[in-house]
């Protein structure tokens, strides 16, 4: 089975919105990672749009053609975007407004009323829903009674010690990847991973349906150039 790449444009939006103009073309980028392969666009709208904005998201939804995936916090203006925009899938991510990036998973247990309540609302228009959480079987279990149908685990952790010992720094990883199994809920992944550590997760983690990457995909591209990036990318998830 081949992991799906979905390519996190942030980035780029950042990049754009350094100099107020439109350089670089956040939808032409969209465009040209679908066109590179990417099976996927995410975007993580945060409520002071310092990258993307939330005007990007309707334009993005207008000509994504893969997969349209988004990412955030569930506050009122985010489920009102999100309703409206119907993308394919919406990725709930437990982070504060001020956080620079995501930072931990949800805890599914204390939340599990607010996000049955929000997966029900999403799912009422048809939308996926992937729930973000760290790599603990206990919070999968407790997902799935959310009604969700996937969960991200978020992957820092096993990126901050791939190479000090990968081995350990997948063990918990693998044991949530067995219980999404065990409970038949989807399983997505995303949080630093890279060219360097991305086979070695893929390779080791049973049923891994996607991940969603950016930081090190646009730094890699820098260099690469963005064509050679995504074929890079790919080839790791095969
Ligand atoms: N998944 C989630 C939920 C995120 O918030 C982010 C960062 O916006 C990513 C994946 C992608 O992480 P990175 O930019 O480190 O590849």
């Amino acid at each position: 089975m081949n992991t799906r790449l979905s390519v996190n444009i942030n980035k780029v939006a950042t990049i754009r919105n350094a100099r107020g103009g439109n350089m670089p073309d956040l939808i032409q980028v969209a465009k040209d990672c679908e066109r590179f392969g990417a099976q996927g666009i995410t975007v993580h709208p945060r409520p002071d749009e310092r990258h993307i904005r939330y005007q990007d998201v309707y334009d993005l939804k207008k000509i994504v053609t893969t997969e349209f995936n988004i990412e955030g916090y569930p506050s009122d203006r985010f489920m009102q975007l999100v309703l409206d925009i119907v993308p394919t899938q919406v990725t709930l991510v437990p982070d504060p407004p001020e956080a620079l990036t995501s930072n931990a998973g949800w805890d599914t247990i204390r939340n599990k009323a607010f996000l049955t309540d929000i997966v029900g609302q999403l799912h009422a228009k048809g939308i996926r829903t992937s729930i973000f959480v760290n790599a603990d079987p206990e919070m999968i279990v407790h997902a799935k009674e959310t009604a969700t149908d996937r969960v991200e685990l978020y992957t820092e952790s096993y990126a901050a010690n791939y190479l000090k010992d990968r081995e350990a720094a997948i063990r918990d990883f693998v044991l949530a990847a067995q219980e999404a199994e065990r409970q038949q809920i989807g399983l997505n992944a995303g949080h630093d991973l890279s060219l360097v550590n991305l086979r070695y997760f893929q390779e080791h983690i049973p049923g891994l349906l996607e991940v969603s990457i950016g930081h090190a995909l646009i730094c890699d591209a820098l260099y690469l150039g963005l064509q050679e990036t995504i074929r890079q990318y790919l080839l790791q998830l095969q």
